[in-house]
């Protein structure tokens, strides 16, 4: 094949339902003309979801950033947040959008979460919560910051933007901390087209989320102020569209990760893990080269064949001049030389062995 002929190959592609599946919601919503403010297939998506999720609550809003944004409101806090550096910029930038200060603390390069053991030294008297991410859809070390964040007296908010489907010990990970948020963004392993939701135990957390969600008022009780974060009927539509083909997409994920894994054996790249309690969902396929020269090579050479991986997470948010910089050394080496492979559930064997065969030629 001349490479002009080659079909290009993004990091990601969303899946998209059978079109007929989609179109009985929308026959749905045609029927009842409700197109918003928390109609019935916003009900029903966030009761599938909550199943699904084994949680009791879990509130559907319009993306992941604004998911984060009202955790923090719910909780009210204020002051500093400790957090990773190793995260996309929307975790930092809703600490501050929130008029929080976010505080970096390095990440253990294994799985690439929050090093715990880093925790209590950034610890001060204004720190009010610990949000941290597990990214890639790799858990952080919930016990241990459940731990430190009973003995000061601390919230726990877990950015799960990439958890879902992934359990830990034998509970779904979006279900540890005070509240977990998630993204549904078209880029993510479930999606709604734009969404996300903020799951938590807490009924009365429940309940304040869902106010702040709709503007502070219910009908005409006005009760306190509010934000516009809800999501459509048609983002729903898509979301339980989609919901019924997620076990199958899980598994067909997890045989992709293991061709990459046979295929990429010997290569001196290393392959982030998660811990061995975790079924991971294989939201992502990152590796990590020797140096940043290595991977600007790969990616050249991939790049010249219509492949484009993604430099994920890059850079270490720490470094950003407005995120108030700090050294976190762990993850700038990481961000410097990771890369996420292409990684969705419509990939065939034949595209795998091409992108590592260029790898390795590469490397
Ligand atoms: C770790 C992380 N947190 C938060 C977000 C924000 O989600 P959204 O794009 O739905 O606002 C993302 C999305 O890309 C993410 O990767």
């Amino acid at each position: 094949m001349k490479r002009s002929d080659k079909p290009t190959i993004q990091v990601t592609q969303s899946f998209l339902p059978k079109f007929s599946v989609y179109q009985k919601y929308l026959q749905k919503i045609w029927n009842n003309h409700y197109l918003t403010n928390n109609g019935p297939l916003v009900l029903e998506l966030e009761k599938k979801l909550a199943h699904f999720f084994h949680v009791p609550y879990c509130i559907f809003v319009s993306n992941g950033t604004i998911a984060i944004q009202l955790a923090i409101r719910a909780l009210d806090l204020k002051g500093e947040i400790i957090t990773t550096p190793f995260t996309y910029v929307a975790t930092a930038n809703a600490i501050i959008w929130e008029h929080c200060t976010p505080v970096f603390v390095d990440i253990e390069p294994n799985t690439c979460t929050i090093d715990v053991t880093k925790i209590e030294h950034a610890i001060t008297k204004k720190t009010c919560a610990i949000l941290a991410v597990h990214v890639y859809g790799f858990p952080c070390d919930v016990a241990a910051i459940q731990k430190i964040a009973k003995k000061h007296n601390l919230k726990v908010i877990y950015d799960a933007a990439h958890a879902f489907g992934a359990m830990y010990k034998k509970k779904s990970l979006v279900s540890y901390g005070d509240i977990a948020t998630v993204s549904f963004h078209a880029t993510k392993l479930f999606h709604t087209g734009e969404g996300g939701a903020i799951i938590t135990k807490n009924a009365k957390l429940a309940e304040k989320i869902k106010l702040y969600r709709t503007f502070g008022h219910v009908y005409d009780e006005y009760k306190t102020y509010g934000i516009n974060a809800k999501n459509s009927e048609f983002h729903a539509a898509m979301g339980l569209s989609i919901l019924p083909s997620m076990p199958t997409i899980l598994k067909r994920l997890k045989k992709i990760s293991s061709w990459y894994d046979k295929e990429l054996k010997n290569t001196g790249l290393t392959i982030p893990h998660a811990d061995k309690n975790t079924t991971p969902n294989h939201a992502y396929y990152p590796v990590i080269f020797k140096t940043e020269q290595q991977l600007k090579k790969t990616r050249a050479v991939l790049q010249k064949n219509k492949i484009f991986p993604r430099r994920y997470f890059y850079p270490s948010l720490n470094t950003l001049q407005f995120l108030h910089p700090n050294s976190c050394p762990e993850s700038e080496s990481i961000a410097l030389r990771v890369l996420c492979l292409p990684f969705y559930q419509a990939l065939q064997k034949e595209t795998v062995r091409r992108i590592t065969a260029y790898i390795r030629s590469a490397l």
